[in-house]
């Protein structure tokens, strides 16, 4: 899977993203990650590629001309036109369930945002989904790229090593992942719940989903009543 970021920090996602699982994904060959600098996109003699909102207010905004240009340079080595996701606060809450749908794509185009956001005219004419990580504000898009390309690249075909471990975790079900227990059986006089010693798979799953379930109705009530809704609807 090829990941394409339109930023003006490109540094930070080759740095951000060239460690640890992707890191070694991108070695391997089972992912690339190529930052395109929009920067490089500007006709300005000074490089600028913001200008102040219409309108008055606050900040910058990010200009159209730029954006769209790092846009076509990525898009026109495409057979098709890629799906260009944009990282903002505005967009649909990033879930489990669309890292799922953008993991089947073979490129997937992010682009980044910083000050006020970018001339609206570009992101229609290039972005097909809008994408937020949280209710917060972050200074740019680019940590929350980083959050969408190792949540979906952990979910492509031989980035992980045991593939069994993407599907039994966390939000399968709208549960949360029951408490995991290592070597030693005794620590600071805590013990290992013995259901996980005694070798009994049927009880070991059984405990496992009750704890689940308990988590999720604590830090996640909304994913709880998911849950049980669907449930109730496979009874039916
Ligand atoms: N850019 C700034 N804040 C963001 C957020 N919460 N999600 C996605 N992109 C962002």
């Amino acid at each position: 899977m090829n990941f394409h970021v339109l930023t003006l920090f490109p540094q930070m996602i080759i740095d951000g993203l060239n460690t640890s699982i992707t890191g070694r994904a991108i070695e391997k060959g089972t992912l690339s990650v190529s930052a395109i600098d929009i920067r490089d996109f500007s006709t300005n003699k000074h490089l600028k590629v913001d200008d102040y909102p219409y309108g008055g207010g606050a900040g910058m905004v990010m200009q159209a001309a730029p954006v769209c240009a790092a846009y076509n340079y990525v898009a026109e080595k495409m057979k098709h036109k890629p799906r260009v996701i944009y990282m903002t606060p505005q967009g649909y809450p990033f879930k489990q369930s669309m890292a799922r749908e953008f993991s089947k794509e073979d490129d997937l185009v992010i682009l980044c945002g910083h000050y006020e956001g970018i001339d609206e005219r570009a992101l229609e004419l290039i972005v097909t989904d809008y994408v937020s990580i949280g209710d917060y504000v972050l200074t740019g898009g680019e940590l929350a790229a980083m959050v969408v390309i190792d949540a979906v690249s952990r979910l492509v075909p031989g980035v992980l090593n045991n593939e069994d471990s993407a599907e039994f975790e966390s939000f399968h079900n709208n549960l949360l992942e029951y408490p995991q227990y290592t070597r030693p059986e005794m620590f600071e006089g805590m013990n290992v719940p013995e259901i996980l010693l005694s070798g009994h798979h049927g009880k070991v799953d059984a405990w496992r989903l009750e704890k689940s379930i308990e988590r999720t109705k604590q830090y996640r009530p909304d994913l709880y009543n998911l849950y049980f809704d669907n449930l109730k609807t496979k009874e039916i």
